[in-house]
């Protein structure tokens, strides 16, 4: 694989490459749309990566290249970066280029080669592992010494204000922080983060995700506009976040909410609660009790959230029915992808039983893929 982004890279570029990045898609375990509320969240990165493979250019000008694209170069003067005048997916590694030279680092220009097996637009967070493999070659390739945590904040960056897209930070934290074997807790008001050591298959269990195939895109307004709800549940109640709303005093803040917006701080509330527990019973190696949890954080995004769709309701519930121990969408939703807890004895009937129901729905057939907790972003060349 490395070896073929080297010999691609110079069929594009011409000579040789300085080195090879790879970042992370991810999945979250639990703590959805609670990023951009300072709450808790749990991805792991998947084993799936998009690899970077760059060298600098001294002339200011960036060269990308996409393997999934167009087949041709987009070249841009780094000096004419602004938000929104990049489109398509070159926006997202441009946008890394622009935040890195706002931000005040010394960044120059780049050839870059892009190849990528994290599937795109399913929820697995494909421009977060493209926003950081840019950051961690760049990294390097300038001598800029950011910390992970660092890139990870400056991808965010480039999507919310040069892609434009009011995403939190938990993507780009996963695909930047993750380690391999561990879930990232991780607190979104103070960055804070452990790594919770995840071994399913020690306990006889793996970790399902169904990829349902209906494109999800956090760029059409609906997750801009749920955001928006969140805060403004937040400036009625007189709090800096919804994270500041305790289960306690749920009850009563709803009676002083406007009817529409009652669901969504519920579902921030219970959501960030479901966090705490799922980390809680991680402690105490009592794996099988996430199930439950689980599927109750998807009858949270269902009913309350309302950012499912009939196929990931699908997925959810024949994947129960057949015996997972619990199961949810995972991601921002509209679409998108499930995980689901799975006994390793039961993979091939939890798996069987959700591609029979989406055939007997009249659906396109999902992508079903085992998922092991992964390393984040490093150079690999
Ligand atoms: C998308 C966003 C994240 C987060 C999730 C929902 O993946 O990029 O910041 O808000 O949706 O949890």
């Amino acid at each position: 694989m490395i070896d073929e982004a080297v010999t691609d890279f110079e069929a594009v570029h011409g000579g040789r490459p300085t080195g090879v990045w790879a970042a992370p898609g991810r999945v979250n375990l639990i703590g959805e749309h609670t990023d951009y509320n300072d709450g808790f969240v749990l991805p792991v990165a998947l084993p799936h990566t998009t690899r970077v493979t760059a060298r600098r250019r001294e002339d200011g000008r960036l060269r990308l290249y996409s393997a999934q694209g167009e087949g041709t170069i987009t070249d841009l003067p780094l000096d004419a970066l602004a938000p929104g005048a990049v489109a398509s997916w070159a926006g997202y590694p441009a946008g890394v280029f622009w935040a890195l030279a706002e931000a005040g680092h010394a960044v120059g220009g780049a050839d870059l080669y892009i190849d990528s097996d994290v599937p795109a637009g399913a929820g697995l967070s494909s421009s977060a592992a493209l926003e950081c493999a840019t950051a961690a070659a760049l990294n390097d390739l300038y001598g800029l010494g950011l910390s992970a945590p660092e890139l990870a904040l400056t991808a965010q960056r480039a999507e919310n204000a040069f892609v434009g897209v009011p995403c939190g930070a938990m993507d780009q934290m996963a695909s930047a922080c993750c380690t391999s074997g561990a879930a990232l807790f991780l607190d979104t008001r103070t960055m804070a983060q452990r790594h919770v050591p995840l071994d399913l298959e020690a306990v006889g269990l793996r970790l399902l995700v169904i990829d349902t195939r209906v494109k999800h895109d956090l760029g059409d307004g609906a997750y801009a506009a749920l955001r928006a709800g969140c805060e403004r549940a937040a400036r009625l109640l007189g709090l800096p976040a919804l994270r500041d709303l305790a289960p306690t005093e749920l009850a009563a803040a709803l009676d002083r909410l406007p009817g529409e917006l009652g669901p969504l701080v519920r579902h921030v509330v219970t959501e960030n609660r479901r966090v705490i527990e799922t980390v809680d019973h991680l402690a105490r190696g009592e794996i099988t009790a996430l199930g439950p949890i689980l599927t109750a954080g998807h009858a949270s995004l269902r009913e309350d959230y309302r950012v499912s769709c009939p196929e990931t309701d699908a997925a959810v519930e024949a994947a129960v029915a057949a015996g997972a121990l619990g199961a949810r969408m995972t991601g921002g939703g509209f679409g998108g992808s499930v995980i689901a807890l799975v006994e390793t004895a039961s993979l091939a009937t939890v798996s069987e039983a959700v591609r029979t129901a989406f055939r007997s729905a009249g659906f396109a057939s999902p992508v079903v893929f085992t998922a092991v907790p992964s390393a984040g972003a490093r150079r690999v060349a």
